[in-house]
């Protein structure tokens, strides 16, 4: 009995190296289906489909279903933990999200506390629950929430933008306005992540998507230490439990979260490059990456090749294989049936 689990994902992340590293990848369940599609146009909207666990948990399944990934992530959004909070969303077609804005205390001061979160968010947790039960054996299951700051720009600016201007005017403009914000979506993420875990997520990945417009001071403390808290609160609450942080473009910033020692594994961005990843980073935590989303748009002889040699220069240490990002509309799903060919052999 060597008490280890058998889900190659979980192997990983408890510090095994694999000949044939786990793989899922980031936006596994999306656009690029057809079958996604067709649900989606069925359920209504985006946000229908989040909040309905029958096709929440169908639109999770597709991708395990037709690929056959190591791994499952919960169907959701990050931006359903601002909606639970009492902030306006909708998605505009072709747009992205739109969110009611935080821009001043009064705007704050209406949210609500952490704690209640859960009734918003209580289908999320059925998603889960049916997920654990319906998928094979072998699969590992995702939960996850945007970090604090990532989820906190949308708050701020009501959408995507380009630079992340608006929270960061807000943190240098009212430091303790902006704290506050941080430390409430910290609350209710470490409270959302508990319930996906309670339901039966084995795994719990937090995107820090814009932790890469962060500088200075700012970035240990507004992407690095709410990090810290959540994973530090959920490992206290469920001993054990893997974590996989993503904060996304912090080039060498990577290091300080690999440091930490609250990760088990960090997900990397395509820009980190594979030799630093594996001399810095994979002596401290299990990286997962990072291929250029694009290659699952054009495929071609280079799919091979990239593959290769992220295997060449990751493949003997832990490594779990994804993406540098979510993959995108435009992926012929028969790249990714060659790419699991190139990885599995
Ligand atoms: O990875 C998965 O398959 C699980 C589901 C998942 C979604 N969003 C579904 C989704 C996950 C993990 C996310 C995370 C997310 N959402 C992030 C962090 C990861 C990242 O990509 O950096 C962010 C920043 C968001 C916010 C968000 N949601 C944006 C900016 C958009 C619009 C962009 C787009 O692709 O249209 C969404 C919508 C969204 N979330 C879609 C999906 C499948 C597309 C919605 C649709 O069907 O039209």
């Amino acid at each position: 009995m060597t008490g280890l689990p058998k889900k190659t994902l979980l192997r990983v992340l408890n510090g095994e190296s694999l000949k044939t590293p786990p793989v899922w990848l980031m936006r596994q369940a999306g656009r690029y289906l057809p079958e996604y599609k067709a649900t989606r146009a069925t359920a209504g909207g985006f946000l229908d489909l989040c909040y309905s666990p029958d096709h929440a948990v169908e639109v999770t399944l597709q991708p395990i279903r037709r690929f056959g990934f190591d791994a499952a992530i919960l169907f959701a959004d990050i931006l359903l933990v601002p909606q639970a909070l009492g902030a306006d969303l909708w998605f505009e077609t072709g747009e992205g999200p739109r969110l009611s804005q935080i821009e001043s205390r009064e705007d704050f001061a209406r949210l609500k506390p952490a704690s209640e979160i859960h009734d918003t968010l209580a289908p999320v947790y059925e998603t889960v629950r049916r997920l654990s039960s319906e998928l094979p054996a072998e699969t590992t299951l995702i939960g996850f929430a945007g970090a604090p700051w990532t989820v906190a720009t949308y708050m701020i600016a009501g959408r995507g933008t380009p630079d992340q201007g608006p929270a960061r005017r807000m943190m240098y403009n009212d430091r303790a306005l902006f704290s506050d914000l941080i430390d409430l979506i910290t609350d209710a993420t470490i409270a959302y992540l508990a319930k996906q875990v309670e339901a039966g997520a084995e795994v719990i990945k937090i995107f820090d998507s814009w932790a890469g417009a962060l500088s200075g001071s700012a970035y240990e403390d507004f992407a690095l230490k709410p990090a810290q808290r959540i994973a530090q609160a959920l490992k206290a609450q469920f001993p054990g439990l893997p974590i996989i942080g993503f904060p996304r473009g912090v080039g060498g910033g990577y290091m300080q979260f690999a440091k930490s020692g609250d990760f088990d594994a960090l997900a990397l961005d395509s820009s980190v490059p594979a030799e630093w990843a594996r001399d810095y980073l994979q002596p401290h935590v299990a990286v997962q990456g990072n291929l250029d989303p694009m290659l699952m748009v054009t495929g071609g002889p280079r799919l091979r090749v990239e593959v290769e040699r992220l295997r060449e220069i990751l493949g003997d240490g832990r490594w779990i294989f994804n993406l540098g990002h979510g993959i995108t509309p435009e992926a012929d799903p028969r790249n990714v049936e060659e790419l699991l060919n190139i990885i599995r052999g």
